[in-house]
């Protein structure tokens, strides 16, 4: 599935003279990880918020496949197509890891296999005596670990993180970038992280760099 965006633009006034960014033609392809690299509101978390069809461009569309994501709505496109990791991660912390992600899937109305889910916690590196504890328990990487896992059971191609090691530590981060590079690679997906960190980007196929309004592939 190949993500486009076309002659993008986005603005939070009613004045396009306040634009972050416009005429952003990106290409987005399967089988990579790509990374958005920026300053603190640069206009980084609402480029992501448009490529995951959680806002309406102001300008310009998003295909997917050379289609409009709009035509068929924002709320098809979503539920087909793409997930969403933030960087609190957004984990239901009362719940344990396992519990998170069938609840994820139940709102999704996906089909629940436990067998498959078990193979995720293990290809991220979470292992079975840690599935069934309240994630609270878990560390902050392993919290990462179980939203990668929740975004990845839906088995949606596009894969969408906002500051995925924004909290982490250096070698906990060189492990969640490895998860992305094995999702893309391995199992060619699309993979679009957000980051402000350059040793991040410096890890991924791809870079795009947000700066004064534009964007520019820098890798
Ligand atoms: N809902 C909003 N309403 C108005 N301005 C916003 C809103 N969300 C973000 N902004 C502004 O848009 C700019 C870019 O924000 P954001 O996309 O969050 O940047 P980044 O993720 O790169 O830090 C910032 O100046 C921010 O204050
Ligand atoms: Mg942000």
């Amino acid at each position: 599935m190949t993500l486009s965006t076309r002659d993008l633009g986005y603005w939070y006034t009613n004045n396009p003279d306040d634009y972050l960014f416009k005429n952003v033609n990106l290409t987005f392809e399967k089988g990579k990880v790509y990374s958005i690299l920026g300053q603190s509101g640069s206009g980084k978390t609402t480029f992501l918020s448009l490529l995951a069809g959680l806002d309406a461009p102001k300008a310009g569309a998003i295909l997917l496949e050379d289609k409009d994501i709009s035509k068929s709505g924002l709320i098809t496109y979503r539920k087909s197509s793409v997930s969403t990791i933030f960087q609190a991660c957004n984990l239901l912390t009362y719940m344990s890891a396992r519990q998170n992600v069938v609840t994820a899937l139940e709102i999704a109305g996906k089909p629940i296999n436990q067998a498959d889910i078990e193979q995720l916690f293990t290809q991220v590196g979470i292992d079975s005596s840690q599935i069934d504890k309240p994630v609270l328990k878990l560390s902050g990487g392993q919290q990462q670990r179980v939203a990668i896992v929740r975004a990845l059971a839906t088995g949606h191609d596009i894969i969408i993180a906002d500051e995925p090691t924004g909290n982490l530590d250096e070698e906990t981060t060189q492990d969640i970038v490895s998860i992305f590079k094995k999702i893309a690679h391995e199992q060619h997906k699309t993979v679009i992280i957000v980051t402000h960190e350059t040793a991040v980007a410096q890890e991924t196929d791809v870079t795009f760099e947000l700066k004064k309004k534009v964007f520019t592939q820098i890798s």
